[in-house]
Order: C-alpha cells, then sequence, then structure tokens
C-alpha cells in the first residue's frame, strides 16, 4: 500500500494517510462544431473579436437530445477502459456540473445506471468551474481515509443549454463536453502531491444562473426575463480568476515544497487565452509548459480541466512522474488547484 505523508493547513499536522493517483482518463465531446464564423451569423461579432480577445476559435455544441449525463457516460466509459477497471469495482461516482440533467436524481444516478456501477454510492457536487478539483480532492479523502477503494469523478457540462443566444458578450464564451478520471490508491506511486480550494460567496452576483431555483422558480416572467441563462460580469470575473488562481497555485506549490521550475506540466481552467497568459507571467513558467485546448473546445466549465487533462495524457504531453498543476476558478466565487506526480 503506497502512503503519503500530508501536511493539513488547518492543523498544521502531518497525517499518514493512503496516496491517491489518477489511474485512467477518459473524455467526449459532442460530434456537432460551432465556429466563430457560424457565431457571426447568429449576433453582432466576429472571429477576429472572439481571437483577440479569448483565444476561442470553435467549441463542441450537444444535439438537442444529448443530456450532460449522455457527455459524462462516454468520458466515464475511456477512463475506466484505460484504468482497467470495471464498473462494478467503483465505490463511488462524483458528477461536478452546473447542467444536470434534472434538479434530481443526481447526474451521477443516472452515470451509474447506464454503466451498471452497481456498488457506487453517488452524488453530484457544484463548484462552477472548480468543480472537477472539487470533485478530486473529495474523492482523495475518501480513499486516503481507507473508506473506499475506488471512485470516478466527471466533470461534465451542457452549457449550451443556459447559454442566451441572444448575448454576444456570454454566448461565444462556452462549449459542452465531459471529462472523467479513475481514483484509486496505486502502490509505488505519490499520486496527488497537495490540493487547495477556496471560495467566496460574497461575489457570487458577478456570476450566475438566477432563474428555476427556489429564489426564482421558473414562470412565464422568468423565461421571459431570460433569467434561466447564465449571467456574468466579464470584466470584473476576469480580474479575480487571474488572482484567485494565482493564490491557489503558489498555496498548492508551498503545501508540497515544490517551486514553479519543477512543474513540467501546467493545465488550468480554459476561459480565456489570456487569463491563462496573465497567470503564467505572474507564475514564472513559460507558456510551453502549458496545455490548452480552449480555441477548440471553449470553456466547458467543469468539463475544461478534466477533457484538456485526457487529452494532454492520450497525447504523450504529461509522461510518468510529471509532476502536473491543475489550476481552476469559477461561479461562486471559487478556486482549487493541485499538484500531482503523475
Ligand atoms: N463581439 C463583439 N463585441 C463584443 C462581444 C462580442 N462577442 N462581446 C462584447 N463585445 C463588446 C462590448 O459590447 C464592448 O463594447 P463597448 O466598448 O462598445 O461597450 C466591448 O466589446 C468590450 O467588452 P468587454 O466586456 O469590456 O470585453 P473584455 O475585453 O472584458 O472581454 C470577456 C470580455 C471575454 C468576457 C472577458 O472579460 C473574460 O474572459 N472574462 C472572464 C470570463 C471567465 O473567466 N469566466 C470563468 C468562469 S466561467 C464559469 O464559471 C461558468
Amino acid at each position: 500500500m503506497s502512503r503519503i505523508a500530508i501536511r493539513s493547513a488547518a492543523q498544521n499536522k502531518t497525517t499518514c494517510l493512503r496516496s491517491v493517483s489518477i489511474v485512467g482518463t477518459g473524455s467526449y465531446l459532442p460530434e456537432r462544431v460551432l465556429t466563430n464564423a457560424d457565431l457571426a451569423k447568429m449576433v453582432d461579432t466576429s472571429d477576429e473579436w472572439i481571437m483577440t480577445r479569448t483565444g476561442i476559435k470553435e467549441r463542441h455544441i450537444a444535439a438537442k437530445d444529448e443530456a450532460t449525463s449522455d457527455l459524462a457516460i462516454e468520458a466515464a466509459r475511456r477512463a475506466l477502459a484505460q484504468a482497467g477497471v470495471a464498473p462494478q469495482d467503483l465505490d463511488m461516482i462524483l458528477v461536478a456540473t452546473i447542467t444536470p440533467d434534472m434538479f434530481f436524481p443526481s447526474t451521477a444516478c443516472f452515470v451509474q445506471k447506464s454503466l451498471g456501477a452497481v456498488n457506487a454510492a453517488c452524488f453530484d457536487l457544484q463548484a462552477a468551474c472548480s468543480g472537477f478539483l472539487y470533485a478530486l480532492e473529495t474523492g482523495r479523502q475518501f480513499i486516503a481515509s481507507g473508506s473506499v477503494d475506488t471512485v470516478l469523478i466527471i466533470g461534465a457540462e451542457k452549457l449550451s443549454c443556459i447559454t442566451d443566444w441572444e448575448d454576444r458578450s456570454t454566448c461565444v464564451l462556452f462549449g459542452d463536453g465531459a471529462g472523467a478520471a479513475v481514483l484509486q490508491n496505486r502502490p509505488g506511486t505519490r499520486g496527488i502531491l497537495s490540493s487547495v480550494m477556496g471560495s467566496d460567496g460574497n461575489l457570487s452576483h458577478l456570476l450566475s444562473m438566477p432563474g428555476g431555483g427556489s429564489r426564482n422558480p421558473a414562470s412565464e416572467q422568468t423565461v421571459k426575463e431570460h433569467l434561466h441563462f447564465l449571467k456574468m460580469a466579464g470584466k470584473e470575473v476576469f480580474k479575480y480568476a487571474v488572482n484567485s488562481m494565482l493564490g491557489a497555485a503558489k498555496q498548492a506549490l508551498e503545501q508540497c515544497a515544490l517551486t514553479i521550475d519543477q512543474v513540467d506540466c501546467i493545465i488550468p481552467h480554459q476561459a480565456n487565452v489570456r487569463i491563462v497568459q496573465a497567470i503564467g507571467e505572474r507564475l514564472g513558467a513559460p507558456l510551453s509548459k502549458y496545455y490548452l485546448n480552449l480555441p477548440r473546445t471553449g470553456n466547458m466549465s467543469a468539463a475544461s480541466i478534466p477533457v484538456a487533462l485526457d487529452e494532454a495524457v492520450r497525447a504523450g504531453f504529461i509522461h510518468q512522474r510529471d509532476v502536473v498543476l491543475l489550476v481552476a476558478f469559477g461561479g461562486g466565487f471559487t478556486w482549487a488547484a493541485a499538484i500531482l506526480e503523475w
């Protein structure tokens, strides 16, 4: 059994826990591609504006009859196949999403049904674009403590169904997709070296979908007022995104006593290439260390990091023993970072 000494920042004491590694990844992007040229026919925008402001060229859009769980299931199957884990061996399924199939049951339960993962406890988790890293840390805690052995974590979104296709300031930013990872204790590997999470609910108004919940239940009026669509104060979000991700990355490095020079690959939340450039400059890491799929996918919220991670692994961008930094920021506000030895 592989164990790792984890320093708890809160208690400043060292505890010996089982180490937790990602033993398989998978991802899925819907077939339909929406280009900037397509968007320019729908709203007053241009490829030039979108590219210079965001770095996004195109994004994938799910079919009408494709729900978030359908994307999640495909990604999960690929992750399980890569890990060599059977669905019946899963103890837990966590789905991070802001676009669940329904309020309830959880999207995780739909994934369980389709996979036949009869032994898994299933629930959804919501931390917007930081959701996958929140799921990673939640899964890690369960395995590290010895409570369970195998956890499937998924970040999946059908953002196209909460996008206001008449609002050019947001509709150019988002895409649909899903990414998954299987977590286990793997003897001989150190896996997750550190993990931090944080939130600031005081800034919740800057990025939200106001309609449909108990505050503004669905009505003719909420539909008329476009309250079932994502609203974002882009400029303010940009500023906080840079500062929060920078802080989280530095904290995660400090926690495992590594410097940025010792990190081989960085996978940031893929919201805007200018945010990544700003972080890159301040962290002191060359852009060559970043894996970016944003130009092809847009911002997929909780799915962005796991899709990019899967692509980076399969493309050989990440090698065994590489140190990988994952860092995210999203609505809430929430932020998170994790450092792994691959
Ligand atoms: N095409 C053409 N013009 C546009 C478009 C568009 N698609 N969208 C806005 N504009 C116009 C605006 O109307 C404005 O015009 P004006 O100057 O005449 O008023 C001008 O372009 C500038 O608009 P800004 O909003 O100031 O543009 P900015 O440079 O801030 O870029 C953007 C906007 C891309 C949204 C940026 O602020 C951003 O990336 N923010 C962060 C988003 C993010 O990180 N989200 C992460 C979390 S997402 C989640 O949790 C689900």
